[in-house]
């Protein structure tokens, strides 16, 4: 079985919660992140409070199942300590059996940070500013460092190449010799997890293993797909399997995450927002607030053209409903159903972000429900407002919505 788990939005859909649901209910043995570094903070629920992982993948949280951190990722080494150090205290141990780390991902270096920062003084996507689009585009240049290239002499050259390019381009100064004794000393930590990846995969898929690939980031926010240029450096869509792990997709099932609403963090369009009081309401409710940097994200209604759109560039076969729940006490409920250029009505999504700006949503109301919903686990129990709500969603996304979750606890989800 291998199962690809996507986020059908602007990343946050809580893909952590549910990844750590799908890997407890149906036994995965490993879990494989396969793009995107410390950007992503995927919160689980562990023994009443939230436990936020950055760049290790959900399976670490659960005994028995192994960690893939595949090619297609850039690591902060010093992130990765951390979050190694903060697990320790609440009692995870990961030895080698349960923690693998790719020879070939990239390394998020402090040249890195500081061109991150640099470049939004002149396009302001609104990154994290973890070093994430700077690592990917030394990554495409062929300059970036690899895992690999700790065990090679040449690794105090490379780091003294992009040091050289960051003072020649953006006028930053940094002291090469400081990062490589760094970066050295965090590479002994974790050095025993350092492996080929992609064979180790490719061996365990062949002898049956069951395997769950975690996006991070969502859809929208994939470098091609996504809202370009506010979007993320990599490829958060079903496409980045392939390339982020070595694997080829064959017998796959593909499973979208989506919010019952919108959010998105940083700039770029946004056709369903809710700008005032309505949004602040929204956001205050679901608690949508970035879970890394802490920012307050933008909220807006469903968009079930822009989800489809998803849908569709991922081939879901399944959806999971999040965070119904905070919908509970909502007058009427507004679900966008397509969008409207000069009066005509769009068969497909814009790629221009300017174009995606001038778009009118048109909506399709709905009546919301005021009974708490975050105790009931089966779907007929539902108050009738919220089942039309879902069933609605389901026949404009046309696709199966397998579940809703309805609270933050792993056990608080409702199968249909
Ligand atoms: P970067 O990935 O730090 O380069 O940021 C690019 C865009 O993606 C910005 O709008 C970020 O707010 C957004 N972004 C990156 N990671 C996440 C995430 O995990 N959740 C939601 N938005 C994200």
């Amino acid at each position: 079985m291998q199962t690809v788990v996507i986020g059908l939005q602007w990343g946050d859909e809580g893909k952590g919660k549910i990844i750590d649901y799908l890997v407890k209910a149906a036994g995965y043995h490993t879990v494989v992140r396969y793009q995107g570094g410390p950007n992503a903070g995927h919160t689980v629920r562990y023994n009443g409070s939230d436990l936020v992982l950055r760049q290790l993948p959900t399976g670490v949280l659960t005994c028995g199942v192994k960690s893939v951190m595949g090619n297609g990722m850039v690591i902060d080494l010093g992130v990765l300590v951390e979050e190694k150090n903060e697990l320790g205290v609440r009692g995870f141990t990961l030895d080698a059996s349960r923690l693998v780390i790719s020879d070939r991902a990239h390394v998020i270096l402090p040249s890195h940070l500081e061109m991150d920062v640099w470049e939004e003084k002149s396009r302001t996507v609104g990154t994290t500013k973890k070093g994430i689009g700077p690592a990917y585009m030394t990554k495409a240049q062929r300059t970036g460092v690899r895992m690999c290239d700790f065990a090679s002499s040449d690794l105090r050259s490379k780091i003294d190449l992009l040091v050289e390019r960051n003072k020649f381009f953006a006028g930053i100064d940094l002291d090469p010799a400081e990062i490589f004794d760094k970066q050295s000393h965090w590479y002994e930590i974790v050095k025993s997890y350092i492996a080929d990846t992609g064979h180790l995969l490719r061996q365990e898929i062949k002898s049956g293993s069951s395997v769950l690939f975690e996006s991070a980031q969502g859809t929208m926010l994939d470098n091609d797909h996504g809202t370009y240029p506010y979007t993320t450096s990599s490829s958060p869509t079903v496409g980045g399997v392939m390339i982020g792990t070595g694997v080829p997709l064959r017998h796959h099932k593909v499973v979208g995450i989506a919010k019952a609403y919108t959010t998105r963090v940083g700039e770029g369009p946004f056709p369903t927002e809710m700008k005032g009081a309505d949004g602040a309401l929204l956001r205050d409710l679901g608690q949508e607030f970035g879970s890394v940097t802490r920012r307050p994200r933008r909220c807006g209604w469903f968009d079930a053209f822009q989800v489809r759109y998803a849908v569709d560039v991922n081939g879901a076969d399944e959806i999971i409903l999040t965070k119904l729940d905070i919908l509970s006490n909502q007058q009427k409920i507004w679900v966008g159903t397509g969008y409207m250029l000069n009066g005509v009505a769009l068969e497909s999504m814009p790629a221009s972000a300017s174009v995606l700006d001038q778009v009118s949503v048109s909506y399709k109301k709905f009546d919301g429900w005021t009974t708490p919903i975050s105790r009931v686990r089966k779907f007929k129990d539902f108050p009738d407002n919220a089942k039309k709500y879902v069933d609605a969603l389901e026949r404009m996304l046309d696709v199966h919505i397998s579940h809703v979750s309805v609270g933050k606890e792993t056990e608080e989800i409702v199968t249909r």
